[in-house]
């Protein structure tokens, strides 16, 4: 493996090797490896993709394929803020469709697209099995929001825009 391109820290590298003891095959270590990949590189380049394919001994394709597959693995960088709004029904029934409008407005940007500044990028996403608290949207693809109003999506935004 070369010196050049995405490399993973001592500490992720430790993790990537206890994950490996906790499957039968390494192969089945992939997708939580890319996990470990975006969380440390931002997101899935080809660059970190071949990392991980020469890491695991993997075809790149494997890897390619199954990054591509699946949509929380992030293909394009993503704001400091990715934010993820549930558009499947119970949201919408209890008003996504308004927070959507009002979070891309204050945004000046829609689904799948970024600020000018990196600072947010938005996705509408299926349901974040939150469906009792909807609506819901998520930050980082970690911190849920719940029971939702425009109101309160908007004060987590201009938190969030904040320094
Ligand atoms: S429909 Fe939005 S969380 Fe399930």
């Amino acid at each position: 493996m070369t010196t050049e391109g995405p490399r993973f820290s001592e500490g992720t590298l430790a993790e990537y090797r206890a994950l490996l003891t906790r499957y039968p095959q390494r192969r089945a270590a992939l997708m939580p490896t890319l996990w470990l990949a975006q969380r440390e590189f931002g997101w899935l380049s080809l660059p970190v993709m071949e990392y991980v394919a020469t890491l695991m001994e993997l075809p790149l394709a494997w890897v390619t394929s199954v990054a591509s597959f699946y949509t929380m693995y992030w293909k394009e960088p993503k704001g400091r803020w990715h934010i993820q709004l549930c558009r499947n029904l119970p949201c919408a029934l209890r008003g996504a469709g308004a927070i959507q409008v009002a979070v891309e407005r204050r945004l000046g940007i829609g689904d799948g697209e970024r600020t000018a500044d990196g600072r947010f990028s938005l996705e509408e996403v299926e349901c974040l099995a939150s469906c009792g608290t909807a609506p819901v949207l998520q930050v980082n693809n970690t911190e849920y929001h719940e029971n939702l109003t425009v109101a309160r999506a908007l004060e987590l935004i201009e938190r969030l825009a904040s320094p």
